[in-house]
């Protein structure tokens, strides 16, 4: 085959099926944030972009397309999605990504009795590695000769050193979308799997993240737990050497694309849902606004706290103000993903009973999933709460200024890699401060609206500087300009 000239490679790709009753097929759009960054890339001729199939529907597309999956379907995009057997892909993808290594990044185990990998952890990692395998595989099986590949992400740490093995003359980098954990953290991990994640990212020419930070952290991990040397430039560290080979680092802060956002915010659907939630929310009272995956390194939880301790202290804004929290559904084969959300509900419902009126309800929480929803939230936002206690960069801190309509104050966490770039315009919190959080939603509340919209046109600039497109390109350009080896 070899043809492909770029390719890309992520868990998740921009198409996702599901089997009706009668057992055929129906396409719809992959979700998520890393989705919407790469669409606009993978349609330029000569790229292919590899994914997994996710469930039994994307497995039966699989199997039925062969090595590409029908172009109708995905939006014009050439994909090749991987058929990977359903106990790999669940070890893989549950076992491994998104609990062991989402977790470690997010620093989302705090109890000493935790991290507890599992009595299945050896047989999940085997499959990580297999997963990894089948990706490098087929990136091999696909590339032109010098070809570039953009491997993406927590789920694929391995690929850049498996697909160096398998092909040499390649330019490999590797794009993390999440924070990467300090040195003192990451080594929770078992000291051959820390390794080999560090290792399999050394593979590539390029490793790049979504702010300075996490950058910083992983050189500082490959310092520590590999005993590799970090080259500095100006301070920041700019390449790390290990075993003869470099791998340059670059810090890439994927931004919100503000034509599209300002397109689809003005349609039809969305202006139906602002006449739905204006009326919800009832007339002449505020709206906070926040839209999340139901994730737990979102802190939605203590989100709705603050909330609750703003109406408790300040009574003021008792019948004034409302919640609005969209908290979508996510990883729900995860135990410890259904039981956040069912805190979730659990604390909105208790400060509905505790503070609502007959005719004020304090939270709106919706939980299904509705992007012109989401759209028509952002817009009619008096304030925006975005309050994650880890993020890589959060981009709907980065959309809600773009399409609001009057101005909105961003109540944002400092530990959300967006804070970097939106730091001066936003009430910046500490995210474990509930305290801290509710006295920003006041102040956000009180803020003079002259300021407020001179704020988030600031933040709006801000937030669109670097557009999906271009952000893909600059690391194409930074790989293929001779960077790295
Ligand atoms: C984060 C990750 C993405 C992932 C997304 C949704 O943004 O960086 O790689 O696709 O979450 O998570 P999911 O598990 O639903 O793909």
């Amino acid at each position: 085959m070899h043809a492909a000239r770029i390719l890309v490679a992520s868990n998740r790709g921009p198409v996702s099926y599901k089997v009706s009753e009668d057992g055929s097929l129906t396409a719809g759009r992959g979700g998520g944030g890393l989705v919407s960054g790469l669409s606009s890339i993978g349609r330029e001729a000569g790229a292919v972009w590899v994914c997994a199939a996710l469930g039994e529907g994307d497995r039966e597309a699989a199997r039925r397309a062969g090595t590409r999956l029908p172009a109708a379907d995905t939006g014009g995009h050439a994909v090749r999605m991987l058929d990977i057997p359903a106990q790999t892909f669940t070890a893989a993808y549950n076992g491994i990504a998104n609990s062991v290594l989402w977790f470690v990044h997010h620093l989302l185990y705090q109890t000493p009795l935790e991290p507890d990998f599992g009595a299945d952890f050896r047989r999940e990692w085997v499959a990580y590695e297999a997963y990894n395998a089948a990706f490098a595989d087929a990136l091999a099986e696909e590339a032109a000769q010098g070809a570039t590949v953009l491997v993406q992400d927590y789920h694929l740490t391995l690929v850049p050193g498996l697909l160096r093995e398998r092909r040499p003359d390649l330019r490999i980098g590797h794009f993390s979308h999440t924070p990467w954990a300090p040195p003192d953290y990451f080594r929770m991990l078992p000291d051959d799997v820390a390794g080999q994640v560090l290792r399999g990212i050394l593979g590539g020419d390029r490793a790049a993240f979504l702010t300075r930070r996490w950058a910083e952290a992983f050189a500082a991990c490959c310092e520590s737990e590999l005993g590799a040397d970090v080259l500095r430039e100006d301070g920041v560290a700019a390449a790390v050497r290990f075993e003869g080979r470099m791998t340059r680092l670059g810090v890439h802060g994927l931004g919100a694309d503000g034509d599209f956002l300002r397109e689809r915010a003005h349609r039809e659907d969305v202006e139906e849902r602002m006449v739905a939630l204006r009326e919800q929310i009832g007339a002449g009272r505020r709206a906070v606004v926040r839209v999340d995956r139901t994730e737990l390194s979102k802190n939605i939880v203590r989100g709705l706290r603050a909330y609750r301790r703003l109406l408790e202290d300040r009574p003021q804004w008792r019948g004034k103000v409302v919640h609005v929290a969209f908290a979508y559904p996510s990883r729900q084969d995860l135990a410890v993903y259904r039981d956040y959300t069912a805190e979730v509900e659990r604390v909105a419902r208790e400060i509905n009973s505790a503070f609502g009126t007959e005719d004020w309800e304090p939270v709106v929480l919706h939980v299904k999933d509705d992007f012109a929803r989401s759209l028509a939230a952002y817009r009619l936002a008096d304030v925006a709460l975005v309050n994650p206690i880890r993020d890589g960069m959060n981009l709907v801190a980065k959309e809600i200024p773009v399409v609001s309509d009057h101005g909105c104050a961003l109540v944002l966490s400092r530990e959300a890699g967006a804070a970097a770039e939106l730091g001066e315009d936003a009430l910046v919190v500490n995210p474990y401060d509930v305290e801290a959080t509710a006295r920003a939603l006041h102040e956000a509340l009180l803020m003079d609206p002259a300021e407020r919209a001179e704020r988030t046109k600031r933040l709006a600039a801000a937030a669109t500087a670097l557009p999906p497109e271009r952000w893909f390109l600059d690391q194409l350009t930074a790989l293929e300009g001779g960077e790295g080896t």
